[in-house]
């Protein structure tokens, strides 16, 4: 059921080889997807040298999600190469560093618009964007990537709290509105993973060991992990599953204390 032959996915957030959303690429790629990766400018180099491992040669295309043209630009390359699309993989979040260890109440208004714009709003311009493609192929599958600081306080998480509250409210949003060409929009909730962005976190070690003392599976969780529940959302596996927000986090989410 999670069997991607045939199908074509579009995966932005790839920075390096311990980016979540490389995850995601390597497990559809492997069940058969052929993708369209994005990079952001600076990690060009590394998006092609990693997707030289993939078994279907993907398409790489440069996306900065803070660009209508940029995007606009992704989504006419695929429908010439695809001729449309399966799934997308959103993976996208950035807020500037002095926000994840500035005192909250210290959160720029730049700050604060820069981080709803790159990791909420790019959401909908990407679900926007893949809509057509996604109607040619009779519907479709998003999956964004969460955290729970979206409903709890973490020390440090801060705007980036903020902004996945707006992800996931944008989540509900948006599925309800495009669910009738059957397209889906789910997020992956994921506990802390060591990745580029979460090393932009201050004290973000301090986190992981909190998860491992009092996560019912006293442990972390891997990349591969969540690339697994992602691609459960992607695939026909999770085709009656829309507006949610799965949980991919050794139970943590579920204690008290
Ligand atoms: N690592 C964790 O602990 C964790 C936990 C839960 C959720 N997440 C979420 O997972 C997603 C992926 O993050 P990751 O941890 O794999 O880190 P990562 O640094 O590998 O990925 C973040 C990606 O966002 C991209 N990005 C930032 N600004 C962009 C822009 N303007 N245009 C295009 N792309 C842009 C970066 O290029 C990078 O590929 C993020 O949404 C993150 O919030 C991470």
């Amino acid at each position: 059921m999670t069997d991607f032959a045939g199908k074509h996915g579009l995966v932005v957030g790839v920075a390096n080889k311990r980016s979540i959303a490389w995850a995601i690429a390597q497990a559809t790629a492997r069940r058969g997807a052929r993708l369209a990766i994005t990079y952001q400018g600076r990690f060009e180099e590394h998006v092609h040298e990693l997707s030289q491992g993939l078994e279907h040669p993907p398409l790489i295309l440069p996306c900065d999600v803070s660009s209508d043209a940029e995007i606009d630009a992704v989504f006419a390359r695929i429908d010439q190469e695809f001729g449309g699309l399966d799934f997308v993989v959103h993976g996208a979040a950035f807020a500037p560093r002095e926000e994840l260890s500035a005192p909250f109440s210290n959160t720029t208004r730049d700050g604060f618009r820069m981080a709803l714009d790159i990791s909420a709003y790019s959401l909908i311009a990407l679900t926007r964007g893949a809509l057509p493609l996604m109607e040619r192929r009779g519907g479709g599958s998003v999956v964004t990537l969460s955290y729970l600081g979206s409903e709890r306080v973490f020390p440090n998480y801060n705007v980036m709290g903020v902004a996945k509250a707006a992800l996931e409210a944008t989540v509900r949003y948006l599925a309800a509105d495009v669910g009738q060409k059957n397209v889906r929009v789910n997020a992956v909730s994921a506990g802390p993973i060591k990745t580029l962005a979460a090393a932009g976190i201050s004290g973000f070690s301090s986190i992981l060991s909190v998860y491992r003392d009092r996560a019912p599976l006293r442990r972390n969780v891997d990349a591969a992990e969540v690339a697994e529940a992602a691609a459960f959302l992607l695939s026909d596996a999770g085709k009656a599953i829309t507006g949610e927000v799965l949980m991919v986090d050794a139970g943590f989410h579920a204690t008290g204390m």
